[in-house]
């Protein structure tokens, strides 16, 4: 039996869900290679192989990384990742996570590379077109915000380079990524942080302010917004089964990531309450644009293709890994 399977090139394994999908390549038998600008990435991220610092557009860098690694495949995680930055500044976004893309796919071409993961988004579906009404990968894809529209379009990329040279290929709809490393050793650190369950700890470890509760007058149980958060640990699995489902010959396409339940804001604040022994300051604020009311995955794909079942399925569950991770961060080191 060789040593390992062979090299993976993950392009941002530097972030949150690539760090953690490194880990899982390690742990299934891979050496990833990490290649990430370094940007937003963390090198205290990288532990179970090498990293490559530089951008996704050098395409003298990545004809290198190809040459010396010989990666079997690609999981393609680098991008910018904040939907409000993306409205503001829509030119950097598509120049990096589109042109970043098409960089990549030409590198892999004259590397004879033909096996591809990318990390894509529930934000590829805009509003739900029956409110509150879970969405499979049917529901129409008309995303609302730049973000959304540069994931779309590597999906159409990948497509065409599917049809037209052979490529192997597979997007990953996640909805809302969340927790850490169940064993503590990673976490999710952005700045600036914009996500709830982080910004909740935070308050509830007095390390940040009091969390603003975005809009109580959804159409939801309790007024606040709605979202199906699934485990990093989940999701890095399912990348894991992508590749060994596309090694295998399958089928490529686009596979919704999620549990399948929703959970509201104040739900969520409650799970973390719980974590931390005591409630998490809050108060109510306006509705932050372009939030819909209620986002669930029909997930049903993911396990008919893949086979993937998320193990996170409780939210306590989930929120205890996060709060084991930024309570470990909080304490002076
Ligand atoms: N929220 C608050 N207060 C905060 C932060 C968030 O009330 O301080 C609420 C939001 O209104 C939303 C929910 O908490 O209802 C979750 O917000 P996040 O910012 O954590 O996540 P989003 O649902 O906005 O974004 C996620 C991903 C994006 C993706 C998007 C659409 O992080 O990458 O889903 O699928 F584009």
């Amino acid at each position: 039996m060789p040593a390992t399977k062979g090299h993976v090139l993950v392009t941002g394994g530097a972030g949150y869900i690539g760090s953690h999908t490194c880990k899982a390549l390690a742990g299934a038998g891979y050496v990833p290679v990490t290649l990430d600008s370094m940007v937003y990435g963390h090198p205290w991220a990288v532990q179970w192989g090498p990293l490559v610092e530089g951008d996704l557009r050098d395409a003298d860098l990545l004809d290198s990384v190809f040459a010396l690694f010989r990666p079997m495949a690609v999981l393609h995680f680098a991008a910018f990742t904040s939907v409000g930055e993306s409205v503001a500044d829509p030119g950097r976004y598509y120049d990096n996570n589109v042109g970043g893309t098409i960089a990549l796919l030409e590198a892999m071409r004259r590397a004879g590379c033909a096996t591809v993961v990318f990390s894509s988004t529930a934000a590829v579906y805009g509003e739900p077109v029956v409110p509150g009404a879970p969405m499979d990968e049917t529901h129409p894809l008309a995303p609302v915000n730049p973000y959304g529209r540069a994931k779309l379009a590597v999906e159409g990329m990948l497509a065409d380079y599917g049809a037209a040279y052979g490529l192997r290929h597979m997007s990953l709809r996640y909805f809302n990524a969340a927790g850490a490393d169940p064993d503590g050793e990673l976490g999710e650190e952005h700045d600036p942080e914009t996500h709830l369950i982080p910004l909740a700890i935070g308050a509830a470890l007095g390390t940040r302010a009091s969390l603003k509760v975005f809009g109580q007058d959804y159409p939801t149980p309790d007024g606040t917004c709605v979202r199906d958060y699934v485990h990093v640990a989940d999701l890095a699995r399912a990348h894991i089964l992508a590749l060994e489902h596309l090694g295998a010959g399958g089928a490529p396409g686009s596979l919704n990531l999620g549990t399948g339940r929703g959970h509201s804001v104040r739900e969520v604040l409650d799970a973390v309450g719980r974590a931390a022994g005591r409630p998490v300051p809050h108060e109510a604020a306006p509705r932050r644009a372009g939030d819909p009311g209620l986002l669930v995955a029909a997930a049903g794909r993911a396990r008919e293709v893949l086979g993937w079942a998320p193990e996170f399925t409780d939210m306590d569950a989930l929120v205890a890994t996060a709060w084991r991770w930024h309570a470990a961060q909080a304490q002076p080191r």
